[in-house]
């Protein structure tokens, strides 16, 4: 990669003259991160979700065994997970559970985005009613984010929503994916079509299990616990990068993650239907959806993120905003992502046109005026999103 400092990316003005009408930005804070408190089971940290009805995410050490069991009150369980995840932590949970005096049904699914299928979530239905599974049973999602959007899924329209619990194992479920009741499958039309808001009763977050997770698959997660700390915790930052990794002290791993939960619950309790400020969980998430639909989805998440991270921090730098370069190309070298596609920005730009955040067909996008200051803009112009594509594709070739 060049060096970004070595003038690729030289401050200017707005491309392409005045603002256009209607389009002034959205300044709503990014709420401050909720309170992180210590939890009940040594070592371990909890952070409340202030959505009715609140929920705690419980953040530590060993936490499936010694925590999980006695928070599901429901005595027929619904163990969602995969295979990959079955082969480490399956047996030991379900053996908790059920000296518990749960009575456990293991559903596991195979690993990797397409489970998020019609075809899985029909099969997890079918199970659960060929063994006629109560509607005053749980399901509880073991697992990365697609088994937790798939479980929460299951658990929010089996008899029209039963209890459920979230057991994340993966950085990027603990951080962002457990956290905010987003649930849903994919269609062959698109990622997350289908979907509802389903709440979990509680998130157990064992940070013990990310040590069996992939390096790479912990680099992915690294990059939304990186965008969670520009959006409103930047003294976590250095955290993020000396001495992080799936091998960190455990005490570093459990603060960095409730810190980093601290600071989607209190956006997520502002906005928990995202009409307004949740937007703001979508810094670097404009070019990030435009490449992964670009690549037929098979770009990874974090990967697509962090090179949307530089790009939202381009379009920043040129507009005189914050100047976060530095720390996401820094981030994006660590993440090691496939190749950015060399291709012009006429043939990525239509897929930006199906974001979310779009609007009355006018393209929104969250930008750092400051380092934990966000802004929604809507005032974007073809020449500075094109001059910003140009520079990406400069300083990470
Ligand atoms: N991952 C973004 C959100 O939950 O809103």
């Amino acid at each position: 990669m060049s060096d970004p400092r070595g003038g690729t990316a030289a401050r200017s003005g707005p491309a392409g003259g005045g603002a256009a009408p209607g389009a002034a930005p959205d300044r709503t804070p990014t709420p401050s991160p909720a309170p992180v408190r210590a939890g009940g089971v040594a070592g371990s940290l909890e952070v409340v979700v202030a959505v009715a009805p609140h929920y705690t995410v419980s953040v530590g050490p060993d936490l499936l065994t010694s925590l999980l069991p006695a928070r599901v009150g429901e005595r027929r369980v619904a163990l969602v997970t995969d295979a990959r995840v079955a082969a480490h932590h399956a047996r030991r949970v379900s053996t908790a559970l059920a000296a518990a005096g749960k009575d456990v049904l293991e559903l596991v699914v195979p690993a990797g985005e397409a489970s998020k299928s019609l075809g899985e979530y029909a099969r997890l239905l079918g199970e659960l009613a060929s063994v006629a599974f109560p509607r005053d049973g749980a399901v509880v999602a073991l697992g990365g984010g697609v088994v937790g959007d798939l479980g929460g899924f299951v658990a929010a329209s089996y008899m029209r929503g039963v209890a459920f619990y979230q057991a994340p194992t993966s950085l990027l479920a603990m951080v962002d994916a457990s956290v905010g009741g987003k649930t849903g499958i994919d269609l062959p039309q698109g990622k997350n079509l289908v979907g509802a808001f389903w709440q979990p009763r509680t998130v157990i977050a064992d940070v013990g299990t990310l040590a069996t997770l992939p390096e790479r698959e912990f680099r992915q997660g690294t990059v939304e616990a990186f965008k969670h700390a520009l959006l409103a915790a930047p003294d976590l930052l250095p955290a993020l990068t000396a001495g992080w990794g799936t091998d960190a002290a455990t005490s570093v791993l459990t603060e960095v993650v409730a810190r980093n939960v601290a600071v989607k619950a209190a956006v997520v309790a502002a906005d928990e239907r995202e009409q307004g400020v949740r937007a703001h969980l979508n810094l670097g998430h404009t070019l990030a959806h435009a490449l992964e639909a670009a690549s037929g989805h098979t770009f990874q998440h974090g990967d697509a993120v962090a090179y949307g991270l530089v790009f939202a921090a381009l379009v920043a730098r040129a507009r005189g905003f914050a100047d976060v370069l530095r720390p996401t190309l820094d981030l994006l070298g660590w993440v090691a992502p496939a190749p950015l596609p060399n291709r012009a920005f006429g043939e990525v730009r239509p897929f930006m046109a199906r974001d979310k955040k779009v609007v009355d067909g006018r393209l929104r996008m969250v930008l750092l005026e400051e380092v934990g200051r966000a802004v929604v803009v809507a005032d974007l112009r073809e020449g500075e999103l094109a001059a910003a594509w140009n520079e990406l594709l400069e300083v990470t070739a």
